[in-house]
């Protein structure tokens, strides 16, 4: 049951208008009640109010202010109720956006540059569970890169041992030479914790999460940057080689037997669990899904016809753009302009964990120049872009104290903002509360568009990975909410599971089922 119902019941039983201050007490110590409670349906709901089959339209006024969860006086009038109608995904729009995406990645997957790329992914086979043995994986995701060692000791199990290094902005914005020197280094030093001989032929698979063209299992060139990379020198270039230059260089006697997108890579090490996964979908730094393709549905494949007459797709779904379908804000279109790859993965900013906290951002400092909002004051940490960071949504959103206590620390003690008071940072909770069911209601307009196009409505594992989906409070439980909107009885064929460590493992796995192509 949602923290607020027992004062949403009270309300429209009674049918008095309470104050204020009755109003915001009595939330409150709900809230304060029920510090676990769980994301439900009806407090989502409000976000859509066409949603015909979860609320009724007499109910909405009721529902709408106490949604909200402020002081009636606030919420009135002003700006805020046109943020939440500007951020609100009703179920036609999101029906709408179903229908679009499927026509889109039909597009995409006839004919080469359409805003969905479809790319073609040279992974022809997914995994029985049986395979074994020990393969090197790199994954270059967002602002990690990872080398992995990972066993594959069948039965669908794994080991992996691991190192984690930050890129840091200057070699995501330098020359590639550099970056990839990183690799390299990264890999050497990997080598020698393990005590292996650099110079003793190895193979490993390559997660390059960004959008390559495919020209061969382990071959493909960066057709753009993205997630605030701009290295030099990498754009259309092939990535295997200027890693295979790189190790050269280290004298690392690698070779990279399969080139990765993290979507692929999290759909294949899923399937080696669950044979029923068709989708890997990533909600991290950015987003994207890749799922199970039948070749017969891919007219632009000019190759041979595989054995299994499939074919893992990457959609690249970030590069989604369509403006008459999404529900773009001015907040999308400013954060857009000054981002580094305008007019470019509109989709992904207003999904992935690179960008949420810095739409709030954007909304916050609307708020304050109305004098809505911490009495018109800012801080230079806030006037500062991408210093509010979506982890301080999470925190935000998992704040039921009383005084919203946890909230008072990110806006004080990180942001440096002044004296805050409980209005305010009830106001950026509920900010913080409509990017992020903005985020995963998109989100799961795209997961439908995929099972439609696949039509699997019938049974399908869906892998998720990502730090959106593994960290933000209620993400998965709204992006459920919002696919029984979509699919109705269906969506209970629909199962989201959490992924474990797809870029590293699947990688590693897509070596061990292509090594020898
Ligand atoms: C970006 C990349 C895509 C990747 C996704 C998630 O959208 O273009 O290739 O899968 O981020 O990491």
């Amino acid at each position: 049951m949602d923290l607020d119902t027992p004062f949403f019941i009270f309300g429209l039983t009674t049918g008095v208008a309470l104050t204020a201050a009755v109003q915001y007490f009595i939330s409150a110590w709900t809230a304060a009640k029920t510090p676990h409670s769980k994301d439900s349906t009806p407090r989502d709901s409000v976000h859509h109010p066409d949603a015909s089959p979860i609320t009724s339209p007499d109910a909405l006024p009721a529902i709408r202010r106490q949604s909200w969860n402020v002081p009636s006086f606030v919420a009135a009038e002003g700006t805020l109720p046109r943020l939440e109608r500007e951020f609100t995904v009703s179920s036609h729009r999101l029906q709408t956006m179903v229908r679009h995406l499927v026509n889109e990645m039909k597009k995409g997957l006839a004919q080469d540059g359409h805003t969905l790329k479809m790319i073609p992914s040279y992974v022809i086979s997914r995994p029985t569970g049986f395979e074994t043995g020990s393969y090197f994986a790199l994954d270059l995701g967002g602002s990690n890169f990872r080398v992995c060692l990972v066993i594959l000791e069948g039965q669908g199990r794994t080991r992996v041992r691991q190192t984690k290094h930050i890129v840091s902005d200057e070699l995501k914005t330098g020359s590639g030479e550099a970056l990839f020197d990183f690799f390299a280094e990264c890999i050497s030093k990997f080598l020698q914790e393990l005590g292996l001989d650099p110079s003793e032929a190895r193979s490993l698979g390559f997660t390059f999460s960004f959008p390559i063209e495919q020209h061969a299992i382990n071959s493909g060139t960066l057709m753009q940057w993205n997630k605030g990379f701009s290295a030099t020198g990498v754009l259309k270039a092939d990535v295997v080689e200027l890693l295979n230059k790189a190790l050269k260089k280290a004298r690392i006697n690698v070779k990279v037997t399969a080139l990765v997108n993290d979507t692929v890579g999290t759909l294949i090490s899923h399937a080696y669990r669950d044979p029923q996964t068709y989708v890997g979908v990533i909600f991290g730094t950015g987003t994207n899904a890749a799922y199970v393709e039948r070749i017969e549905e891919i007219p632009k494949w000019t190759g041979p016809i595989p054995p299994t007459k499939e074919m893992v797709i990457n959609t690249e779904w970030g590069a989604y753009d369509e403006a008459s379908v999404l529900p773009i804000t001015s907040f999308d279109r400013d954060l857009d302009r000054a981002s580094t790859n305008p007019r470019k993965q509109i989709f992904e900013k207003m999904i992935s964990g690179m960008y949420l906290g810095e739409i709030v951002r954007y909304v916050l400092l609307d708020l304050i120049s109305t004098g809505e909002l911490f009495k018109g004051r800012s801080s230079q940490t806030l006037t500062t872009p991408y210093q509010f960071e979506t982890a301080y949504m999470s925190r935000i959103e998992r704040d039921h104290s009383l005084e919203l206590s946890d909230t008072k620390a990110v806006l004080e003690d990180i942001l440096g903002l002044q004296a805050t008071t409980v209005q305010d940072r009830r106001i950026v909770k509920h900010v913080c509360e409509l990017v992020g069911i903005r985020a995963a209601r998109l989100s799961a307009a795209g997961v439908a568009a995929i099972v439609t196009k696949m039509n699997r409505l019938d049974a399908c594992t869906v892998a998720v990975d990502g730090s959106v989906f593994q960290n933000y409070p209620h993400f998965a439980n709204r992006m459920r909410d919002a696919l029984r909107e979509l699919l109705g009885i269906m969506a209970e064929n629909i199962v989201l599971e959490q992924a474990r460590d797809g870029s590293g493992e699947g990688a590693a796995l897509i070596a061990a089922l292509h090594g020898h192509d």
